[in-house]
């Protein structure tokens, strides 16, 4: 039995050696490995150096076959730039603290602020070929974010 604990004991004295061994050797070269990665490894440096909100003004993606493009559809590609991130103060998509006091004017009186512009927000969101019906689905699925 004491034999037994005396074998145990040195194992442990090897596996304590060999830890302080990785530590000593291991975290130097890793650190050093860090600092030539970026050389290799532009994704990184891609990530980095974007810039910290963009805001475009883009033409909603044309509705297949002339049909109206959905809610979903036109907040992605118009009403998304400014109001995933809230660019320009633009009340954010699932601020829900930003959003009630404006859903409380009722969504016909959203609507009517986009379609007019309000602002900061160009007429339509910036998204001139919008038809009424596109602006109010695009409302009516920012505001389903929001609630
Ligand atoms: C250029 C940035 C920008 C784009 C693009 C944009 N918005 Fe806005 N939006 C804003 C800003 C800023 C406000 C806050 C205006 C204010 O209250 O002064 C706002 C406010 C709103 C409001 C609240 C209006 C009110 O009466 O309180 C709604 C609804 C809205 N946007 C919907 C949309 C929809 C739908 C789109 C896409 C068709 C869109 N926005 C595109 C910037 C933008």
């Amino acid at each position: 039995m004491a034999e037994k604990a005396h074998s145990s004991s040195s194992i442990m004295y090897v596996v304590i050696a060999i830890a302080v061994l990785l530590v000593v050797v291991f975290v130097p070269l890793s650190m050093l490995g860090k600092g030539s990665a970026p050389a290799g490894n532009t994704d990184d440096a891609d990530q980095r150096i974007q810039p910290v909100a963009k805001v475009a003004f883009q033409k909603a993606a044309p509705a297949a076959g002339g049909k109206a493009r959905d809610g979903a559809a036109v907040y992605g590609s118009v009403c998304m730039a400014c109001h995933a991130s809230g660019v320009a103060g633009a009340p954010k998509a699932g601020d829900k603290a930003a959003w009630a006091p404006r859903i409380g004017k009722g969504s016909a009186a959203l609507v009517k602020s986009v379609i007019s512009g309000k602002g900061a927000m160009p007429p339509k969101g910036g998204g001139a070929d919008l038809t009424d019906a596109e602006v109010k689905a695009a409302v009516e699925h920012l505001v389903g974010l929001s609630k």
